[in-house]
């Protein structure tokens, strides 16, 4: 073991991370992620937010062994992410699933690359599939299902590979309103019952603070953590949090600092 992984008790660190994308006709760089530093414990809800380009799904995708570090790296329960793996599970902006899977083929999608098909993952499958609030449509196409209960299956399937680590990028910005707010309760409720270390990305700063228990926030070129913002809002969290005055006090911080950094960029 060398000096950079001796032992901590963090889920996840990032240490000195720099991403830099380079155009393989033109050579031109663009560093998309500029000495990150930071931890996350086991069994956390971390949002990111920042403006448009500021390297927040560059992380995320870091983070899921998907692009290598130009420099630094990123340490998972200890251990260097050198590439994808089972431990890690993403869902996406928009609900990316087979059209012609049923629900319940979709979910199991990642145990059957996974090769561990049996009666007990599709147990889990099923465990899922009812936590999700999907009980009933296990046999039904995706194209009989609405946007949110899509995103649902997404998350079902996600869970269901049971990963030590969770990763939502801009899961319900496909979402109206409504659903997404009653997609963000679910979510909790489902996170407080498998307590998973989840990573979200978001551009609403509502959803961020509602969800987490800390807001990492980054500002662009180069992207870079600017802020980390502690929710100190008790658990459970119903709906209506959104209105206390604590809950407003932290958006507003948080829109100043992103307002601040979008200027920088020349986004007024
Ligand atoms: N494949 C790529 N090749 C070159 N540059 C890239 C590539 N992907 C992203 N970038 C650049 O890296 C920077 C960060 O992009 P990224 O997609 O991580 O931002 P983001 O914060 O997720 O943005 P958004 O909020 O719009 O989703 C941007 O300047 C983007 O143009
Ligand atoms: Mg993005």
């Amino acid at each position: 073991m060398n000096e950079t992984q001796l032992e901590n008790n963090y889920k996840l660190t990032s240490k000195y991370l720099d991403v830099t994308y380079i155009n393989n006709k033109t050579g031109t760089e663009v560093v998309a992620l500029q000495n990150i530093n930071l931890d996350i414990n086991e069994g956390e809800f971390i949002c990111i937010v920042g403006p448009s380009g500021c390297g927040k799904t560059t992380f995320l995708n870091t983070v899921a062994g998907l692009l290598k570090p130009s420099g630094g790296e990123i340490l998972l329960d200890n251990e260097k992410v050198e590439g994808p793996g089972d431990d890690r599970a993403m869902v996406f902006q928009t609900p990316s699933l087979f059209p012609w899977r049923t629900v319940m083929d979709n979910v199991m999608f990642g145990i059957e690359i996974q090769k561990r098909v049996s009666t007990e993952t599709k147990k889990q499958a099923q465990e899922y599939i009812n936590m999700v609030g999907l009980n009933g449509y296990e046999r039904h196409y995706p194209h009989e299902l609405s946007g949110g209960m899509q995103q649902r299956v997404n998350l079902a399937r996600a869970l269901t590979v049971d990963p030590s680590l969770l990763l939502l990028d801009e899961p319900f910005s496909a979402l109206d309103a409504q659903t997404r707010e009653f997609m963000q309760k679910e979510l909790l409720r489902i996170w407080s019952e498998t307590q998973k270390t989840s990573i979200f990305i978001t551009h609403q700063i509502d959803e961020a603070v509602y969800l987490a228990d800390r807001v990492f926030v980054f500002g662009a070129r180069p992207g870079r953590v600017v802020d980390i913002v502690d929710v100190n809002i008790p658990r459970p969290r119903d709906l209506n949090i959104k209105r206390d005055p604590v809950f407003l006090q932290l958006i507003d911080h948080i829109w100043s600092i992103i307002e601040k950094e979008s200027t920088k960029q020349g986004f007024e």
